[in-house]
């Protein structure tokens, strides 16, 4: 289980269950069922037919055939399901998602007497007209390290996101969201509400957002997250492998140089 202030989340799956979740769903037939029946293979492979155009056009172009390739593989693909809990205050600001994501479903679980008024539902996003893909850049982890210096090409997928705010007592970057207002804006809200599911496909454009600044207080925002994923390649592993060694590496170096100052 992961906590990161008002929000945790909490991994469905059965093959591999998870402290008392794990013995809650052994003992719930309907919730068993309920991930059983998302885990299906004829699900993932509805979800793929009835998605596929936008699936295959998420890709940049120099890298489209090779990476639909991928896709074609069945063993390459994983349907999951999560459990995600927050509470009031947490803000999952603007973000497209990470790039092995290819398509999210958000089922909604609210109480039955919920006072939430429609409130912890997905704000979803659409880019401007004149909107291009180098302005993404800068939501990017491609604005910064060495990524900086190389075209933005180079990159399949874009993954970018705002600045969460974790609690309430955080404040926003506003410049930030004014930035990102210059190039997005909202299409839509689906509220929190009961027997709802929204979804998207993952692409650069597909940002969303969730925020409990208004959510009632006395109780918890539930949904279920499923989500289609391809696995990464064995390069891309070696690659960011590689770059996470380099990230140690600079890490150490920095603090080495700072102990360094104290003597
Ligand atoms: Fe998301």
């Amino acid at each position: 289980m992961q906590n990161l202030g008002n929000r945790m989340a909490v991994n469905l799956d059965l093959i591999n269950p998870i402290e008392d979740l794990g013995k809650f769903l052994e003992t719930s037939v309907v919730w068993r069922d309920y991930v059983e029946a998302w885990k299906s293979p004829d699900v993932l492979m509805s979800l793929l037919h009835r998605f596929a155009p936008a699936v295959k056009n998420r890709y940049q172009w120099p890298w489209r055939w090779i990476l639909l390739r991928r896709l074609k593989n069945r063993s390459n693909l994983e349907l999951t399901v999560l459990l995600s809990v927050y509470r009031r205050g947490f803000q999952l600001t603007p973000h497209s998602d990470d790039r092995y994501k290819l398509i999210s479903l958000i089922h909604y679980l609210p109480e039955l007497d919920s006072a939430s008024k429609g409130n912890g539902g997905t704000s979803f996003y659409v880019p401007k007209s004149r909107t291009k893909r180098r302005h993404l850049r800068q939501f990017s982890p491609w604005s910064g390290g060495f990524r900086q210096y190389l075209p933005l090409w180079l990159s399949p997928i874009l993954e970018a996101g705002l600045t969460r705010r974790y609690f309430e007592s955080e404040q926003i970057d506003s410049n930030e969201r004014n930035t990102f207002e210059k190039f997005f804006s909202k299409a839509c809200d689906v509220g929190y509400a009961r027997n709802r599911i929204s979804g998207f496909v993952k692409n650069d454009w597909s940002f969303h957002e969730v925020d409990l600044t208004n959510f009632p207080s006395s109780e918890i925002r539930r949904a279920v997250l499923i989500n289609v994923r391809v696995h990464p390649s064995r390069i891309v592993e070696r690659i960011s492998q590689f770059e996470s060694r380099i990230v140690r590496m600079k890490k150490a170096l920095t603090r080495g140089a700072e102990s360094d100052k104290l003597i």
